[in-house]
């Protein structure tokens, strides 16, 4: 799914945004944080990273969760405030304009669940480990990191397929939008490294695109 990097272009026009991701992806994304949100549970609290116009969010709020959604991008915020209103939920998520840096300031172990759809590949490599780092200190013991987002394949074949259709698409982003998306590279690892146990992972076809759940240890296994 090299077209995500097309999402950034779509970013600079946050009404067709929408639209837009459910097409490049044929509906892909909206099947993984349907599943994703399958884990939510009535009262839990979740906070949604970069939550955009706020497709993760909602689904969290439809079981019944509180959720904080966050998001650097003011003008996503807004669609995500009008599709909270259109959908009754406005109640149940606290819209936030705040970056993944000013995370710090959220309690310690005070969600049961973190969740991020397509912008963990938006952080540079010390953003995304400062980022990890702080959703395992906010996470309750038990606590779930539900993710979906695109990765870099594993194995150098499909990599260099992926990256001979990523690039031009890349390039072409960055003269429009003069922003680009890298795939997350070594994520598992870098879960680990924060101290989260990956669960579930599941990767598409090309491995360009996962779907992944990590768990921070249990007080007695921490
Ligand atoms: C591709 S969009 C995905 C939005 C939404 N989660 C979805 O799945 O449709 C990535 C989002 O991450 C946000 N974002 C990027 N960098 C961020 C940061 N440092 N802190 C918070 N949000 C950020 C962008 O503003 C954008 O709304």
């Amino acid at each position: 799914m090299s077209t995500f990097v097309l999402m950034r272009i779509l970013e600079s026009a946050p009404q067709r945004y929408d639209l837009g991701i459910r097409l490049l992806t044929l509906g892909r994304v909206q099947r993984a944080y349907d599943r994703l949100a399958s884990y939510i549970d009535p009262g839990q609290r979740v906070l949604d990273i970069g939550c955009g116009t706020g497709p993760l969010a909602l689904r969290a709020a439809r079981r019944g969760a509180s959720v904080r959604a966050i998001d650097v991008n003011p003008q996503m915020l807004e669609i995500a405030a009008r599709h909270g209103r259109d959908t009754g939920l406005s109640d149940r998520i606290e819209l936030v304009e705040m970056s993944v840096a000013e995370l710090d300031a959220e309690r310690s172990e005070s969600y049961d669940v973190v969740m991020s759809g397509l912008c963990l590949s938006e952080l540079g490599d010390d953003e995304l480990a400062y980022t990890l780092k702080q959703v395992t200190r906010i996470l309750r013991p038990g606590g779930l990191l539900l993710v979906a987002d695109e990765v870099r394949p594993q194995s150098l074949v499909t990599r260099m397929l992926h990256s001979l259709v990523r690039i031009p698409l890349a390039i072409l982003t960055y003269v429009i939008s003069q922003r680009t998306t890298r795939p997350i590279a070594g994520l598992h690892d870098k879960l680990t490294q924060a101290g989260l146990s990956i669960m579930s992972a599941d990767t598409s076809r090309l491995g360009s695109f996962i779907e992944l759940m990590a768990k921070k240890p249990d007080k007695a296994t921490a």
